[in-house]
C-alpha cells in the first residue's frame, strides 16, 4: 500500500506514519526529515533548503520530488510508501503520480488529518523528539515513560526543531492553505480520501486510520 498523510503543520502525520512503520513495516517518506538531513549534512539541497524552511515556506517542488524518487528507489518493490509532508503543491501532486507510476506503483489512500488551528501552535512548540533515534514527543500530550530517557532507544539526548517557533508556524499554516489545502480536490475526484479527526487523542487517531486502511 502507499498512502498520503495530509494536514497542516502539527496535525499529527509524523507521529502517525511512526506508528504506521512500527506496525506494518511501512517507509516513511518524510520531505520535511529528508530537507532537515540535508541542512544538517550541508549538502547543496540542504544550503539551498535551510533559509526557506527557517522562514517556514516551501522549499522547490524539483528539489523535493528528486529527494522522494531517490528514496523510492532505494525501497524494495514490497514495501509500501506512507508520504508524510508530500506533496504540499499540485506540481508535486503531479509529480508523484509519475514517480510511483514509473516504478509500477500506484497511490491507494489519503488520509486527511483534520485539526483545529488553534490547537496546533502548543502542539508544535511543545514538541521534541529523540536526538538519537528519532522517536517523537510533547511536553504535555506524548511525555517519556521516565522523565529524560526515550520508551526506544533509552538516550538521554533530545532536540527541538529550529522552526518550531509561533511566527514561523503561522507562516507553515498560511503555505498549507493556500497550497496544500487546494490539492485535496484531485484526490476525492479519485474516490481515495478518508478524513480522519486528527483532534481525537492519538491512540484514537490511530485506530480510526488503521480502519481507513483495512477498507
Ligand atoms: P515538515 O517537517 O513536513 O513539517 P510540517 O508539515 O510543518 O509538519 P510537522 O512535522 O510540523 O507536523 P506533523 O503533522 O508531522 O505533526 P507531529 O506528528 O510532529 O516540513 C518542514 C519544512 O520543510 C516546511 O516548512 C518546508 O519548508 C519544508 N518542506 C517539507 N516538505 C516539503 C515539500 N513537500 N515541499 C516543499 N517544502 C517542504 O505532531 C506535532 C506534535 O503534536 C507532536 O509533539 C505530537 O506528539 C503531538 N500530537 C500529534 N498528534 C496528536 C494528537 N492527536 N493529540 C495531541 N497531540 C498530538
Amino acid at each position: 500500500m502507499n498512502i498520503i498523510l495530509l494536514g497542516p503543520p502539527g496535525a499529527g502525520k509524523g507521529t502517525q506514519a511512526q506508528r504506521l512503520v512500527e506496525k506494518f513495516g511501512m517507509r516513511q517518506l518524510s520531505t520535511g526529515d529528508m530537507l532537515r538531513a540535508a541542512v544538517k549534512a550541508g549538502t547543496p539541497v540542504g544550503l539551498q533548503a535551510k533559509a526557506v524552511m527557517e522562514r517556514g515556506e516551501l522549499v522547490s517542488d524539483q528539489i523535493v520530488s528528486a529527494l522522494i524518487g531517490e528514496e523510492l528507489d532505494a525501497m524494495g518493490a514490497g514495501t509500501g510508501a506512507i508520504f508524510d509532508g508530500y506533496p504540499r503543491t499540485a506540481a508535486q501532486a503531479e509529480s508523484l503520480d509519475a514517480l510511483l507510476s514509473d516504478r509500477g506503483r500506484g497511490l491507494d489512500r489519503v488520509i486527511e488529518l483534520e485539526v483545529d488551528e488553534d490547537a496546533l501552535v502548543e502542539r508544535i512548540c511543545g514538541r521534541f523528539t529523540c536526538a538519537n533515534c528519532g522517536k517523537g514527543y510533547h511536553d504535555k500530550f506524548e511525555q517519556p515513560n521516565q522523565a529524560g530517557v526515550c520508551d526506544k532507544c533509552g538516550s538521554t539526548e533530545f532536540k527541538r526543531r529550529p522552526d518550531d517557533n509561533e511566527e514561523t508556524v503561522r507562516t507553515r499554516m498560511a503555505e498549507y492553505r493556500a497550497k496544500t489545502a487546494p490539492i485535496l480536490p484531485i484526490y476525492d475526484a479519485r474516490g481515495i480520501v478518508t478524513r480522519v479527526n486528527g483532534m481525537a487523542d492519538i491512540d484514537q487517531v490511530t485506530a480510526a486510520i488503521e480502519r481507513a486502511l483495512s477498507v
